[in-house]
């Protein structure tokens, strides 16, 4: 069985696992880079990573339309009943919640909280997806560089997914010392070039992940969809 993700632009992503679509961060209108609508995109599940706005992003619409529920922290599942959203799976970090399809766990991540109406999110989260077949993808959210990313790539990571725009999360020299932490087998890029200041060179990064680490790096267009085989 393969999983396959598309990049949504940003730090938004959908993966087909076992033929249920899953997305992540589903920040889509207002997203220069979106490569998908709120108005159709089909959802199974939502995870989300933390509170702001470039990820919550069109979760209340594309949960009421679709019905699909919403993997976050209790204060952002607080948040979301207030905004009529009633099918909320709230977890915090070390928990796992196994969607059948889908195993989700929750890691930390060192970056701040806030819903769009300044409300208290809760702590940021990064999370491991463990798939059938043994397939784990990591997706490490906004985050600075942490030694326990180590203690993630432990688990064996076949894909992880890191921010390197740099101003409010890792920029690009961390996340080759992230990599050398996780090990993952690819790694992909998120998080950048979305607005002026997040502009990276992500064939610079390219090049260092080729040079510098075992990782192979995976460079998206928005919207290209790349689909991973165990
Ligand atoms: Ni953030
Ligand atoms: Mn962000």
């Amino acid at each position: 069985m393969a999983v396959s993700f598309t990049w949504l632009g940003h730090a938004a992503f959908s993966f087909k696992i076992d033929g249920k679509q899953l997305l992540c961060d589903p920040f889509l209108t207002g997203n220069p880079l979106a490569a998908a609508d709120a108005n159709n995109i089909h959802a199974d599940l939502i995870v989300i990573s933390h509170g702001h706005g470039d990820h919550i992003g069109d979760t209340v619409a594309i949960s009421q339309r679709t019905g699909a529920a919403v993997v976050c922290t209790p204060e952002i599942g607080n948040w979301l009943h207030k905004q009529g959203v009633h099918n909320t799976i709230q977890m915090n970090t070390g928990g796992t919640y196994d969607a059948g399809f889908v195993r989700i766990k929750y890691t930390i991540a060192f970056h701040t909280s806030s819903l769009p109406d300044g409300s208290y999110g809760g702590e940021p989260m990064g999370m491991i997806f463990s798939a059938p077949e043994g397939i784990k993808l990591y997706f490490a959210g906004d985050t600075a560089l942490f030694g326990d990313m180590a203690l993630i790539g432990d688990e064996e990571i076949d894909v992880a997914f890191l921010p390197i725009g740099d101003l409010f999360t890792m920029g690009i020299d961390d996340s080759i010392k992230a990599i050398k932490l996780i090990r993952p087998r690819f790694v992909v890029p998120m998080h950048y070039n979305t607005y002026p200041p997040l502009v990276q060179n992500v064939s610079e990064w390219a090049t260092r992940v080729n040079n510098e680490t075992s990782a192979t790096p995976i460079v998206f267009d928005p919207g290209d969809t790349y689909t991973f085989s165990a």
